[in-house]
């Protein structure tokens, strides 16, 4: 019998040469990055500055647009930004910090971009707040709402968390944060193209993510989702020409924002990197999210019986709607495991405090996985 998914692994040159199981870190270049890497060079070449009004300065908001669906919102909601980082620091320099409401929650074991952002608020009134986790791979619900309260200016989730693969219970955490009046930002940078969601059903203000891993988008894409009734009350201090009303009128003094996501936006956009993620995009669009779940939870499925079988300690949670689309073993010598299996064209990665990370994807066989631990379980036993 043919496999369904054998023409979308055509579209990827890397699968040739390896087993790659590492999309939660980098996703696979899809062939079409590529022609869109050279219509961009030959608009250069031969339009020059011509470019920009030829479609580079809209370049974003075909991009975002393109997105939107992916994460269940319309069309204008969302902008694109270099990363997570730069999203963040907009949202948070939209905020009144000086206030009773200054605190914002964030889980110990979130991705530390978006501490380190959050930190270096604290010199203009913010207090970052902690979520501790029990067992140092979850983030149980009922152990943020105590946190939650008339205090909170911003509550930021990890729908994914990165180390574990935890997927967060958020609907608990979003009722407590709407009770106390606080916005939440989701970051759905580890959801993204694998575990589907929808932003406008979940009601949340803001949101953030990239394209580097499960969109098969490649560096430089960073998006932001604001609610479109919250975007309109934004003034981040976070900013730049791009998000000016009239940015060719070369306005001096203060910023006249610009309606919709453009309000959000920095200064001159990534056009090479934004017009190459949307080779991405095109990809996860027509296999469609909830697809490449199916696909993700049997076979992480078929890591995880493999590893539970030989008594492997694994860092990520066994019951399917608690787990994303990577696979943690806590093998003893993790990094030097993960690297020996790199030498054998194995493709995974290793994080301190969890071990080694392997995730399947949509262009990933069942052949794929059965050789990486045929492997492993060689390398284990020496
Ligand atoms: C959950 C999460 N947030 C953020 C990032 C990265 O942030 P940035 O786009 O600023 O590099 C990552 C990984 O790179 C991540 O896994």
């Amino acid at each position: 019998m043919s496999d369904p998914w054998q023409h979308w692994r055509d579209q990827f040159p890397i699968l040739e040469t390896c087993t790659y199981l590492v999309s939660h870190s980098l996703g696979a270049m899809p062939r079409a990055a590529r022609a869109e890497a050279d219509r961009f060079l030959d608009a250069w070449a031969t339009r020059g500055v011509r470019a920009w009004a030829e479609g580079w300065w809209t370049i974003g908001r075909d991009t975002a647009d393109l997105l939107a669906p992916i994460l269940g919102v319309p069309a204008g909601s969302v902008t694109m930004l270099q990363n997570v980082s730069l999203a963040q620091s907009v949202i948070v320099s939209s905020l009144d910090l000086r206030g009773a409401r200054r605190r914002i929650v964030v889980p110990r074991l979130d991705f530390p971009t978006n501490m380190y952002v959050f930190e270096g608020w604290r010199r203009h009134g913010a207090e970052v707040v902690y979520v501790e986790s029990r067992d140092g791979m979850t983030q149980p619900a009922e152990d943020w709402l105590a946190q939650i309260d008339e205090r909170t200016v911003l509550v930021c989730c990890s729908l994914v968390l990165f180390r574990s693969a935890s997927l967060t219970d958020v609907a608990p955490i979003l009722e407590r944060a709407r009770a106390v009046g606080a916005p939440v930002v989701l970051d759905v940078y580890q959801a993204t193209g694998t575990v589907p969601f929808d932003l406008t059903a979940l009601g949340v203000e803001y949101a953030v993510g990239g394209s580097v891993k499960w969109l098969c988008g490649g560096p430089g894409a960073g998006y932001l989702y604001v609610r479109p009734d919250v975007a309109a009350t934004m003034a981040p201090a976070v900013t730049g020409w791009a998000a000016h009303a009239r940015p060719f009128g070369f306005e001096p003094g203060a910023i006249d924002y610009a309606e919709g996501g453009e309000r959000l936006a920095s200064g001159t956009p990534s056009v090479s990197a934004w017009m190459i993620a949307q080779a991405g995009y095109r990809i996860i669009s027509a296999i469609g999210v909830p697809a490449i779940r199916q696909k993700s939870l049997r076979q992480t499925r078929r890591l995880l019986d493999h590893a539970l079988a030989r008594g492997w300690p694994v860092r990520t949670p066994l019951e399917d709607h608690r787990r994303g689309g990577t696979v943690t073993l806590d093998l003893p010598d993790s990094a030097r495991l993960s690297a020996d299996l790199i030498a054998r064209e194995i493709v995974v990665d290793h994080r301190p405090d969890a071990g080694i990370r392997m995730a399947p994807h949509f262009y990933t066989t069942d052949g794929d996985i059965d050789h990486a631990l045929a492997v492993l379980d060689e390398l284990v036993r020496h």
